[in-house]
């Protein structure tokens, strides 16, 4: 399984400085990838759970596929309401507290009646605490109240986004992208999300690059029998690096292959991309923190249609874009007082 040429983003090093170690379907160490633009580079230690969870038509099921996931974050203690008391509610890992909370929200329609979770998984550090699951309700889902965090602290955390709930918009001056946040596959990256909306604004996020899905991918994403893999690679790239926060980098999260509309990091983070395609050809290396709703891919595809200059990264045919658009992360609940006069929305 050499790499290839084409993969994502085409921002990679020579494919000689990439190592693949290991089986394909286990662990991956992997080498620099690098970012043109904005230098970067990620190292990491990939944990791949083969995981095909795509999310599809509008209201997104939080049970998704089968191998659903279930993730949480170590060390942090969010707050909330209680909705099922933990003291008599234990399990033996934070997987299967997870679970319970989404079993709360399985039906069709509504919010969850749980939307975080609490559990004490530290056998000595939680004493008789261990193993208790506490069910939770945020009263603002996007802006979850975090009791403590840190390293003594020995609570792991989990938030779970029902149907409609957790999406954001990426707003552009040509429309706005509402992307549904994966925080159970995802929670870190959701986590930094969640950080530039509270923010309330982007400074410098921005989409520089933009590359359509030519003849080799069609407008549902799959790849055409013997087309080329690109250039064009069906994306457009951008950064999420806000003026006035400190990025730390983003560790490798679930890494699913890249569908139309996936929304990943390239290596830790800040750059992204969305992919206008379904990139099987690509490794499992990105991690996807959100998808695109279906009917707002036409707004990437405007952006992926706007003028681009050739540019040529690390040896890869690039089309970047002759103006880049600059994006806002916006909360979707609260159309009203929210928007500010500047933005231009659909
Ligand atoms: C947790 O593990 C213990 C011991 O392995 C087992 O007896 C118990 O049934 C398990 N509890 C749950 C909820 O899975
Ligand atoms: C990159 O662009 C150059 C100049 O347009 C072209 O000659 C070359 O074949 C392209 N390479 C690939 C891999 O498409």
């Amino acid at each position: 399984m050499g790499r290839r040429q084409n993969d994502p983003e085409a921002t990679h090093c020579s494919p000689l400085v990439l190592l693949l170690v290991g089986l394909a379907s286990c662990a991956l160490v992997y080498a620099a990838l690098c970012v043109v633009l904005k230098p970067n580079e990620a190292s990491s230690f990939s944990e791949l759970e083969s995981l095909e969870l795509v999310e599809e038509g509008g209201g997104v099921g939080v049970e998704g596929e089968s191998g659903a996931c279930c993730r949480g974050t170590e060390n942090l203690e969010l707050w909330g309401a209680a909705v099922k008391w933990g003291s008599e509610f234990k399990f033996n890992s934070s997987e299967q507290c997870c679970k319970a909370c989404k079993a709360m929200c399985t039906g069709t329609d509504g919010p969850c009646l749980c939307d975080s979770w609490v559990f004490c998984g530290n056998k000595e550090a939680c004493g008789s605490k261990f193993g208790e699951c506490w069910l939770k309700k945020q009263k603002d889902t996007l802006a979850p109240e975090r009791q403590e965090v840190g390293e003594t602290v020995s609570w792991t955390s989990g938030l779970i986004f029902g149907r409609g709930e957790g999406i954001v918009g990426l707003e552009t001056k040509y429309g706005t992208l509402h992307i549904k946040l994966l925080p159970d596959c995802a929670p870190h990256s959701v986590a930094y999300i969640l950080e530039l909306l509270a923010l309330r604004h982007c400074a410098g996020c921005q989409f520089y690059r933009a590359e359509r899905r030519g003849s080799s991918w069609d407008s549902e994403g799959n790849h055409i029998k013997n087309a080329p893999f690109g250039p064009p690679f069906a994306l457009v790239q951008g950064t999420l690096d806000a003026q006035g926060v400190i990025f730390k980098k983003i560790p490798t999260e679930v890494c699913p292959t890249i569908r139309r509309g996936s929304v990943a990091w390239i290596g830790s983070g800040p750059e992204f991309f969305i992919s206008l395609a379904n990139h099987e050809e690509w490794k499992k290396e990105y991690t996807v923190f959100a998808s695109v709703l279906p009917e707002d891919m036409n707004i990437a595809e405007k952006i992926a249609q706007l003028p681009t200059t050739a540019d040529v990264w690390n040896s890869i045919n690039v089309s970047v874009l002759e103006k880049p658009v600059p994006l806002f992360l916006r909360r979707m609940k609260t159309s009203h007082g929210d928007l500010t006069a500047n933005m231009k929305s659909n």
